[in-house]
């Protein structure tokens, strides 16, 4: 008993010896941290076009050919980028399943981690617009009425004013926007998929499409934008004019017959 409390250590040794050891290691880290995270990156990345490469290999690549060179059943992926790869896969359009006028929307059957790969591996092949990140997407505080403004010169003719969508030529059609996540519309107006014409930064900057995104989040679903009365499928001016006659002279007519009616009725008793 005697022997252990004399060779019993200074209660504060082990603290000493945490402390020691706790910055020995932070002194380790950033000697040799950059250099490795770095080298990490790089590593990563290439691992993801492998897995990538796979993943299209087994379902993309009898469409658009074993180097994303195209096929007669689907277009060229070289310089499409990883944000066309995003929107298409992420949407659930690709993989399309049969040839029509337009491929229509799926459930989404791969993973996020296993789309990214896929956009990894599409945009090793040539450069093209990337996949945005939060930051760029997010449409807070950004300027609706600017939104409103912007989407009604630049996407109304074919989405409709409010994004309902609407049909095009040969069975073609651009869809309502309700419900899509804002990387989508992004990503949408970067590539310009199909019939839709694309409006890159040059164009269209950052900031303006934070203020469309919020327009369409705002008249869609979000905040239940028909502030007050009917929205009559928010069809615009022609569809609340129609609405206007058919109802209101309707109500007149009515009322009008009503009272003839009870005239007659009155005049004979
Ligand atoms: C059954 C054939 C088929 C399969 C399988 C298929 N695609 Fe497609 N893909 C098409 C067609 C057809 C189009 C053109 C779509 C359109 O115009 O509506 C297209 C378009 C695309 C585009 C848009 C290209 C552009 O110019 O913007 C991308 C990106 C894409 N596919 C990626 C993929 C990926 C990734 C896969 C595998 C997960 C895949 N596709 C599987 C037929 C296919
Ligand atoms: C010339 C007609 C046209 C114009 C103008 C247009 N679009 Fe489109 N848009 C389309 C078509 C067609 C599609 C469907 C493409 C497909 O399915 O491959 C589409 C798809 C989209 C989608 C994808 C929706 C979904 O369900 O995944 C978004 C988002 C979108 N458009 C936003 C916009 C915005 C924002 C603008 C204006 C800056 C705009 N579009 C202008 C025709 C148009």
């Amino acid at each position: 008993m005697k022997k252990l409390s004399a060779r019993r250590r200074h209660p504060l040794a082990a603290v000493v010896v945490l402390l020691l050891a706790l910055a020995a290691t932070g002194g380790l880290y950033a000697a040799f941290a950059p250099a490795g995270t770095a080298q990490a990156d790089e590593t990563s990345q290439s691992l993801a076009i492998d897995e990538g490469k796979k993943l299209y290999s087994v379902g993309c690549a009898s469409c658009h050919g074993t180097g994303g060179q195209g096929t007669s059943d689907g277009p060229s992926l070289v310089g499409v980028g990883s944000a066309a790869v995003d929107f298409q896969v992420g949407t659930g359009r690709m993989p399309a399943q049969q040839p029509g006028a337009q491929v229509p929307k799926k459930k989404v059957i791969y993973s996020q981690a296993e789309i990214d790969q896929l956009a990894a591996y599409v945009a090793s092949l040539g450069a093209g617009p990337i996949t945005p990140t939060e930051k760029q997407y997010d449409s807070a505080g950004a300027d609706i009425a600017k939104g409103g403004d912007l989407f009604r010169t630049n996407c109304a003719q074919c989405h409709n004013f409010t994004g309902e969508g609407g049909a095009l030529t040969n069975g073609k059609f651009a869809p309502s926007l309700e419900g899509v996540d804002a990387k989508h519309i992004y990503e949408a107006m970067q590539v310009g998929p199909q019939n839709m014409p694309s409006f890159p930064d040059t164009t269209m900057p950052e900031k303006n499409k934070q203020d469309i995104i919020a327009y369409i989040k705002t008249v869609n679903g979000d905040n239940s934008a028909s502030q007050g009365g009917l929205k009559l499928g928010g069809l615009g001016p022609v569809s609340e004019g129609l609405f206007g006659w058919i109802f209101g002279l309707g109500a007149l007519v009515a009322v009008a017959i009503w009272v003839a009616a009870h005239t007659a009725k009155a005049k004979k008793s």
